[in-house]
This record gives C-alpha cells, structure tokens and sequence, in this order.
C-alpha cells in the first residue's frame, strides 16, 4: 500500500534522536538533566493537586507573573513571557511561525541539535559557523559578517533567524552578553535567539544587562523587538518531565510565536510544578552550587591524570578517551553510567560529553572511567 506523502520538507527529514528509553535507575550523565529531581516543595504541590483538577483545563493565571517575579526587579512585563512545553516547544514555534522556504538560519557548529531538524522542516537554508578551535572560542568575526544582508534572487535579504545557544550545548562556549546586545542592533531584520538553557551554571544571560539598562519601569526589550531568550525549568529544577519552559521578550514576539501552538499545550501539572519551582530559588541555587563544585573536583581529576578535556559554561563538559568514544559510552552503560558519545559531530567527533552532577555523582563516574580507561589512581 502507498503512504500519503508529506510536505516535500518532511518527507526529508530524519525524527530528531531523543533520549533513549530504558534510562532510569541509572546515573544519567548524557541529556545535562538535574540528575537528583527537583525541590521537595514540588513533589507536596503536585501531590497536593486533587484528582478532579484532571478533568480540567490547565489555567495560567499567575505563572507569567510569577516567571516576572524570579527574574528580579527590571521592568519586565508578564505579556513578554510565552510559556511552552519544554524549551523544546518554543523553538518549534519560534521556526514555525518566523521561517519560510528558501530563508537562511544562521547559527554555530557544533550546537544543540534540534535547531537544525526546524529549519528544515520549514525548508530553510543552515548557515553553521564553526566555533574557533583548539579552544572552542565564539566566531564573533564570521558571525557578524554572515549576519549581512546577501543578493538572493534578486532580493537583499539578512538570515531570518539567528539562533545562539549561550553558553553553547555541547562546547561550553560563552558569549559576553554585550556582544549578543550588538549583534541584535545590528541585524534588525533577523530574529536573534538566545537560547540560556545552561545559563544559571555560569550566569551569561543578557537579562540583567538589559533590565539594568531599561530606564525606570520600562520594558527591558522596548529598544530591542528583534530578541528573544529562552529559558527553562529542566536542567536546573528538575522538571525535564514535566516539560515547561519559558521564551522572553517583547510582547508583539512572544504573541507571534505562542500563535502557533495550541492553547492548552502546557499541562496543569507542569503549571503547578513551575509555580513551586519557582517559589523556591533556593533549591535551585544549592543544586547549582553542587555542580559546580562536583566540576571542579573532577576537572582536578582529568588535569591530574592527564586526560584531555575542555570544560566551559553549562554543567556538562568533554573528554577525549583513548580509546573510540562509542566503546567507552558503552562500557560505562554497562556500569550504569549513560554519557553521550560526540562521534559525528563537527569539530568534537571522538570525545564524550558528560553531564555534571553532584560530588557523589562524579566520584562514582571517575572511579568506573579510570578504570575502564586503565588510568592509574593520581599521586
Ligand atoms: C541548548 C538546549 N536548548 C533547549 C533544550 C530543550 O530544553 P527543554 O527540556 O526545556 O525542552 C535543551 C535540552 O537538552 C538544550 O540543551
């Protein structure tokens, strides 16, 4: 029997890889998770929410709000904040309703993969900028030279869209805040996208910067409607399940990308879970404190024995092992350790990227990859 084709764009398309199944019970070291769930005042609220509310419609009243409230004093105003399920949803709906045929993404190599599946889907055209090696510097030059408008049939046109992850997944590559700022003035026909999914890890985020150049109360994105940032609960407060996550900026642009989803795409679970979440800084403050902690210690680890690494912005970094990254991956699975084998990909192909969690976490994975590796105990 024939299948009904689909557009001519999906038809080309391979399903994004996500997760693989049968992760849990095991130390999850390759989606840059929170690897020890959120705060205990999020698992009271969502048990406290009575089985009738099931039968309901989810309700927003507040979140918005509540997202102004945990971003500080600045101005913004909870019509700038588009609410989604995941991060994941916001930059389908930032392609779906900005990019047409024949437009330019422009974006960096390697980043996270699931710009690239959305430029396609809309027939677009990818314009990846290499980082800069050995050091995985921000191609700022070649960057701002591709953000230039190009003769293309006839028309002038700049890129559509630029999308910079900041600090970049997987590189650890960050960008002064300052320079995001320029780049957007400077390209005001092209939408700039910050993805700050890793942002807490390192503070990199344009939001203070621009909330402390708004005058007054004044909405922080008034002098730049081309700029959105993105946000989420998953890697920081634990709620990659539950999926919700934020798109920050101008009123008019977050009304543009929200009308293309449904209306009731972000669940009254996720609602709840956000709202506790983000009731309690704290937990998430501890969590990153720990990671950061448990990144020096194992860095101190991989200079010591000698191994090759490079460790940026995020709690995630890459390793190079003796031997093929995929023989290692799979020798830690083994273990009951999931890392993420680069294999492929431009420019890190051979290396592991390994999230970060706690002290604990982290002693547990060097103690199997030193011995897996055959790497003597340091000292
Ligand atoms: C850079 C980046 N953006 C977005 C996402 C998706 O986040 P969410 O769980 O909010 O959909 C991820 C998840 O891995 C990511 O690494």
């Amino acid at each position: 029997m024939t299948h009904i084709t689909a557009r001519r764009e999906v038809e080309a398309l391979v399903a994004y890889s996500a997760p693989l199944e049968g992760r849990r019970g095991l130390l999850r070291l390759d989606f840059n998770e929170n690897t020890i769930g959120p705060s205990p005042k999020v698992v009271e609220a969502i048990r406290a929410i009575p089985a009738e509310q099931y039968a309901i419609y989810p309700e927003y009243d507040g979140l918005r709000e509540a997202v102004v409230a945990s971003l500080g004093a600045g101005g913004l105003s909870p019509a700038g904040i588009g609410l989604f399920n995941g991060v994941d949803e916001a930059i389908h709906a930032i392609f779906h309703a900005f990019g047409s045929p024949g437009e330019r993404l422009l974006t960096t190599s390697p980043t996270f993969g699931y710009y690239a599946p959305c430029a396609r889907m809309q027939g677009m055209v990818i314009e990846a900028i290499p980082y800069r090696l050995p050091d995985f510097g921000f191609p700022l030059e070649e960057i701002r030279r591709a953000l230039e408008p190009v003769d293309r049939e006839g028309q002038t046109d700049p890129p559509r869209l630029l999308l910079l992850c900041n600090p970049n997944n997987p590189t650890g590559t960050r960008l002064g805040p300052e320079r995001i700022l320029e780049l957007a003035a400077a390209a005001p026909r092209t939408l700039v996208v910050v993805d700050e999914l890793y942002e807490a890890f390192t503070g990199d985020s344009v939001l203070p910067l621009l909330q402390a150049r708004a005058t007054g109360a004044g909405d922080p994105f008034a002098g730049h409607p081309n700029l959105l940032v993105l946000r989420s609960l998953s890697k920081t407060a634990g709620l990659a399940g539950l999926r919700i996550g934020f798109a920050i900026g101008a009123p008019a642009l977050v009304d543009r990308v929200s009308r293309v989803c449904g209306p009731y795409d972000v669940n009254s679970f996720a609602v709840s879970a956000a709202h506790a979440a983000l009731a309690d800084p704290a937990y998430v403050e501890a969590y990153v404190a720990e990671v950061l902690r448990a990144r020096d210690g194992l860095v101190a680890e991989l200079r010591a024995a000698g191994v090759r690494h490079h460790a940026a912005g995020g709690n995630y970094l890459l390793l190079w092992p003796r031997r093929p990254a995929v023989t290692v991956e799979a020798d830690l699975r083994r273990e009951g350790i999931l890392v993420r084998s680069m294999a492929g990909k431009p420019l890190i192909d051979g290396s592991l990227r390994v999230s970060i969690g706690t002290r604990e976490q982290m002693g547990r994975f060097w103690e199997s990859y030193r011995r897996i590796e055959g790497i003597g105990v340091a000292g």
